[in-house]
């Protein structure tokens, strides 16, 4: 403590600086009396500092101390206060600190003696210690951790720490704040032994939502001056309780997902909060059971809340969803929401076709527009993807066109022709228009059926056939053939002999068609020396309704054969009577005796004749023109030719094989006629003559028995033939096809290739036509005698006019 007066003008200064220092005076004096002197300093004081005088108070001189040795006895040996001798002044020697020396106890003070020798004396000097507030209030922890559940009710009270203050009476610890106070108060309280100690009360409900750590202030004071303060840290943790419940987000989620999204696919994720901590903000995520049976289709993830998908979604069964969620906290509070799911279409469907009606097959005749088919077509998609457009390939004589909505028909769009396509392919399309698009594919294999629209063509403009004459009645000439390019029935072709007139008679009766294989049949055997050549017509016909026919004209060629023998015109033979030609015997070589006239009625190679002599009494003498047919003498005649010479010319045809005539000529050699005469008596009575004659005779008879049991036989066989032919008719039925037939009057022929007998022929053809219906009978005679190789060739074809063995009776 340091006392500072200044003396400046002031008087008013001055005096109150006088009047400090004499109460300072009285503050120590009072403690002087009897020897026994009081001091009272403040603890702390710096070292070296004045206590007191003891010279003045003791009353003592600074030599009695020098004399009398005087020093301080203290019973500790602890010495806070000196004495310094030369000044008589107690001094501190050491810091006190009073709480230390005294800790609690007041008064506090140091006892000492001083001790004077020379005389004896003894002086007590008691100091007394004041406090200074040199602590301030201390807290034993830094910081208080205060859990409080956020339920605590007001008025829960929790103790706090106790500040400590050394310091003694006002210096010492006097009272306490907190801070804030907004939720907490303080009390003090004071217990049973007297302590005293502070609580903090709970003012207001605590929230941990809102505020979950709350920092306080405890501040200690204590009563000096300037007071002194301790702080600590009040660190109220609310501590969570479940009070809150789980909250969605949002009401309603809403969310769109494409058809058949795989297994998984998240659709939204739901989020519920709760304000709770901790295990109470443990949120757990369910469907609730009203969801209905969406439930299978989708899951959620209990504890992330993703919303998957868990079965197969089709947009064609379920257009949206509906689903009712929950979140559930582990106090079991809750929350819940919906979830609207929309599904969205892809195009998963292809088009349905479906076939109402096929009219197969189709005429070819169809006018355009024909309807063909009806179709349906669906698609399940919705939108664009269930749009479905139906084609056809545009190269088909086909369209197809919409009725109605869903209904397609399928028409004809240009006319048909069987003979050219006579089976359609049709595949019809159906698209749909979704992206990327489904298609469907549909074949109708339609046929067109034949309508008899062509009329048979025969391969060529016309026809020329060529036969030989003499022919077997029935050979097949030849035959023609007709296509037709419908089918079935329009193109079945029947031929048929057209009615025109040859040589002024039906063709019918000269040539048969036969129906089925337009072969041409000769009716009758032809003689090219009466007919050339003729023409016919054959018409084919095909099976349609109505039929269509076409004509074509045969011409029919007989071709000669050597049937005729070349016949002598000159000279005459005439039986008996004997010819003969004069030669003089005067005649030159060279002279012409005669000429032998011929003629063939056949043409060509077969009329072409050739003379040889075949016999001739005196062969040197006579020669013959091969192609005239002159008979000239070779050499002169002499005396010794005989007067009779007798010549056979034998007139050949070129034929083949070649046929002949023999004329026998008599040559009188002589110059007068009687020599003549009686030469030539004997020529009647020739032996050769006579045999010939009997040999005639005999065949003459033959014949005429030969023909009597022909006729005879004839007569029975027409008979037996008609009531076979009666049974047939009845058999067969009035409409089989054209079939020559050929009666039993026929004769067969021996294998010599040489005709030997003479034939009957009946031909009967069984027709639906009367006119057809002939008979043709050959005079006998013209067949007698026939040598020629072309037998063999009639027979062959007589075998292929279907002759069978059982049909044709032997005829001797
Ligand atoms: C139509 O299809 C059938 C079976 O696939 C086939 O046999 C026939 O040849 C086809 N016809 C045409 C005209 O393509
Ligand atoms: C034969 O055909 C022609 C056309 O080719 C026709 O003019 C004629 O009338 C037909 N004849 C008969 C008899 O049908």
């Amino acid at each position: 403590m340091a006392v500072l007066c200044s003396f400046d003008a002031r008087k008013s200064r001055y005096s109150s600086c006088v009047s400090f220092r004499l109460l300072f005076v009285l503050v120590f004096v009072l403690t002087v009396a009897h020897g026994q002197v009081r001091y009272s300093i403040p603890e702390e004081m710096n070292k070296g500092s004045v206590v007191g005088n003891i010279v003045q108070d003791l009353g003592l001189d600074v030599k009695r101390l020098k004399s009398g040795r005087a020093r301080i006895f203290t019973e500790d040996s602890r010495e806070y206060i000196g004495l310094n001798v030369d000044r008589g002044t107690l001094v501190v020697r050491e810091r006190i600190d009073r709480e230390e020396l005294c800790a609690q106890v007041t008064p506090c003070s140091l006892h000492f003696q001083i001790i004077l020798e020379n005389p004896m004396e003894l002086h007590r000097i008691d100091v007394e210690i004041l406090d200074i507030n040199d602590h301030a209030p201390v807290f034993a922890r830094k910081e208080i951790n205060i859990d409080v559940g956020e339920l605590a009710v007001p008025g829960a009270r929790f103790s706090l720490d106790n500040a400590q203050d050394p310091d003694v009476g006002l210096n010492a610890l006097q009272k306490y704040t907190l801070n804030p106070t907004d939720h907490f108060s303080l009390k003090d309280v004071t217990d049973s032994d007297g302590m005293k100690y502070v609580e903090m009360v709970l003012k207001t409900p605590l929230d941990r939502e809102e505020k979950e750590q709350h920092n306080l202030v405890l501040s200690a004071f204590d009563g000096g001056s300037p007071p002194k303060s301790g702080t600590v840290k009040v660190n109220v943790n609310v501590m969570d309780a479940n009070d809150n419940s789980p909250v969605f987000s949002q009401p309603v989620y809403r969310a769109s997902l494409s058809e058949n999204s795989p297994k998984g696919t998240v659709i939204v994720t739901v989020n519920a909060s709760d304000r709770d901590k901790g295990a109470n903000a443990d949120v757990v995520y369910s469907f609730s059971q009203s969801s209905g049976k969406a439930l299978d289709l989708f899951n959620i993830d209990a504890h992330t809340g993703d919303i998957t998908v868990n079965g197969d979604l089709d947009f064609e069964k379920n257009k949206q969803f509906q689903l009712n969620v929950e979140a559930t906290d582990k106090g079991g509070l809750k929350d819940s929401s919906k979830v609207a799911i929309e599904l969205v279409d892809v195009n998963d469907n292809a088009p349905v076709m479906s076939v109402i009606s096929f009219s197969n097959p189709v005429a070819e005749d169809s006018a355009p527009g024909t309807v063909i088919a009806m179709l349906n077509v669906k698609d399940l998609d919705s939108g664009k993807n269930g749009q479905v457009k139906c084609t056809i390939d545009s190269n088909l004589p086909f369209k197809i066109q919409q009725s109605t909505s869903n209904f397609y028909s399928l028409v004809t769009e240009r006319v048909l022709d069987r003979e050219t396509t006579p089976e359609y392919n049709i595949t019809i399309r159906a698209t749909d228009e979704g992206s990327p698009s489904f298609s469907t594919n549909k074949t109708l294999q339609l046929k067109i059926s034949d309508v008899n629209d062509n009329a048979p063509v025969f391969q060529r403009q016309s026809y020329t056939a060529y036969v030989m004459e003499n022919n077997t009645p029935g050979v097949s000439i030849f035959a023609v053939t007709a296509s037709d390019k419908d089918s079935g029935n329009n193109a079945r072709i029947s031929y048929f002999l057209e009615d025109v007139l040859v040589n002024g008679v039906s063709a019918s009766t000269y040539i048969s068609v036969h129906a089925e294989s337009g072969e041409i049949l000769a009716v009758r055997s032809f003689d090219y020396e009466q007919t050339k050549e003729f023409n016919i017509r054959v018409k084919a016909q095909d099976g349609g309704n109505p039929p269509l026919s076409s004509n074509v004209s045969v011409k029919i060629i007989i071709q000669d054969q050597n049937d005729n023998a070349p016949q002598v015109l000159y000279p005459v033979q005439t039986g008996g009577s004997v010819v003969a030609e004069m030669v003089p015997r005067s005649a030159d070589v060279g002279y012409l005796v005669t000429k032998v006239v011929a003629v063939d009625v056949d043409s060509g190679q077969n009329a072409w004749l050739s003379y040889k002599l075949q016999k001739a009494t005196d062969r040197a003498l006579f020669e013959v023109g091969a192609q005239n047919g002159e008979i000239r003498t070779v050499r002169q005649v002499t005396d010794k030719d005989a007067v009779k010479q007798k010549l056979t010319v034998v007139v050949e045809d070129n034929g083949q094989p070649s046929r002949s005539a023999t004329v026998n000529i008599n040559v009188a050699v002589a110059d007068s006629f009687p020599e003549v005469l009686s030469e030539f008596t004997d020529f009647t009575h020739d032996k050769d003559y006579n045999d010939n004659l009997t040999f005639y005779l005999v065949l003459a008879l033959a014949v005429v028995s030969f023909l009597f049991i022909v006729s005879i036989i004839a007569i029975l066989s027409v008979k037996c033939y008609r009531w076979r032919r009666e049974r047939l008719f009845y058999k067969s039925g009035a409409n089989l096809p054209v079939i020559p037939y050929y009666p039993p009057l026929y004769a067969d022929v021996g294998g010599t290739g040489t005709l030997q007998h003479v034939y009957n022929y009946e031909v009967c053809r069984t027709t639906d036509s009367r006119k057809s219906d002939l008979k043709y009978v050959r005079p006998s005679s013209e067949s007698i005698i026939s040598l020629d190789t072309s037998g063999t060739q009639t027979l062959t074809h007589a075998q292929r006019g279907k002759l069978t063995s059982d049909s044709v009776d032997q005829v001797r």
